[in-house]
């Protein structure tokens, strides 16, 4: 598959403009919940409520830091097998792509991006770091259907708080005051507990399944024939087992660069579970268990984490 070379060209802009502001503006609020200026403007949300989706669009909504990235890969990947795409056709579909300059996320990048998408060729992969109540109206109206990714919050957190130390859209944090705000819910696209809750409240809709990043890790083969099952991908077990190994954390990180640019070593660092250990303090680790029992433990999204198996020192 090839890469998107304007995909490249947006991030490096983001972060060129970011790289422009100062600290005290990085961030700006829109319904209580904070956004990096240099990756979102306020406007866009508004611009969201025009977005008119598919039945067949494959859209995937996780917090940020939960393998978004990889999962959005391995869903490119399975529609272009399911596809089964001449050359031609596939080329053509790549050249609309690159031409119509789509932002990597939904809710990124300029007020113009909902209208170019509506020339999109079908499946189109939408990915998305919001909440259900913020995401387009249409999406549930016109019965898209979504795959809602989460990760234990420990790991969020560490694998956040070393992004956000090396993207200038983010402020400069030490440990121990991302904590804080991350328990605060002070962190950009807002607090996680309420994000993985409000997630758990559609688990049961048909046109939702949940799926977490340590289920994917333990078993990838199994986790995407799940998912190729929910989209109705058409993939054979050979196909499937392609698709976990293009996608294996050494071959994305080996990819990085020419995949994302700058940004390729800062979004594939360590690509595993419980690197948390490395930076959680004992009171910060009790602190983490007391809150994922009083908000996540009983929610079907936070039985999937197995926080007791990962989350456990
Ligand atoms: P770490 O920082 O813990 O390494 P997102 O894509 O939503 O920004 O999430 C980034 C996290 O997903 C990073 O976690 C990154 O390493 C991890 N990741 C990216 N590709 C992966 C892959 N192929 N397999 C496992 N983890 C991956």
């Amino acid at each position: 598959m090839t890469m998107n070379r304007k995909r490249i060209e947006i991030l490096d802009k983001m972060s060129a403009d970011a790289d422009k502001l100062a600290p005290e503006d990085k961030l700006f609020t829109y319904k209580g919940i904070l956004y990096p200026l240099a990756i979102c403007k306020l406007e866009n949300f508004q611009a969201l409520e025009t977005f008119d989706a598919r039945t067949d669009d494959v859209i995937l909504a996780g917090y940020p830091k939960t393998g978004t990235n990889w999962l959005e890969t391995m869903l490119r990947d399975l529609e272009f097998r399911a596809g089964k795409y001449t050359e031609e056709e596939y080329k053509r579909r790549m050249a609309i792509e690159e031409e119509l300059a789509v932002p990597p996320r939904l809710e990124f990048g300029d007020l113009d991006a909902i209208k170019r998408m509506t020339k999109l060729p079908s499946r189109r992969i939408i990915v998305t770091h919001l909440p259900p109540l913020l995401l387009p109206k249409s999406i549930f109206k016109n019965k898209a259907k979504i795959l809602a990714l989460t990760r234990n919050p420990k790991d969020t957190m560490v694998s956040y708080f070393h992004f956000s130390n090396n993207f200038s859209a983010f402020p400069n944090a030490t440990w121990d005051a991302y904590f804080r705000d991350f328990m605060n819910g002070k962190v950009c696209w807002g607090s996680y507990f309420d994000h993985v809750s409000e997630w758990d409240k559609y688990i049961d809709d048909e046109n939702v399944m949940g799926i977490c990043y340590e289920e994917l890790k333990e078993h990838p083969n199994l986790g995407l024939q799940k998912i190729a099952k929910f989209f109705g991908f058409s993939v054979n077990e050979e196909e499937i087992k392609s698709v976990v190994e293009n996608c294996s954390f050494k071959a994305m990180k080996q990819k990085s660069t020419e995949t994302h640019g700058a940004f390729g070593d800062a979004l594939f660092r360590k690509g595993s579970v419980g690197d948390w250990k490395s930076l959680f303090s004992e009171s910060q680790n009790q602190e983490m268990d007391r809150r994922f029992k009083e908000c996540l433990a009983k929610s079907k999204l936070g039985a999937k984490m197995k926080y007791e198996v990962y989350c456990k020192s």
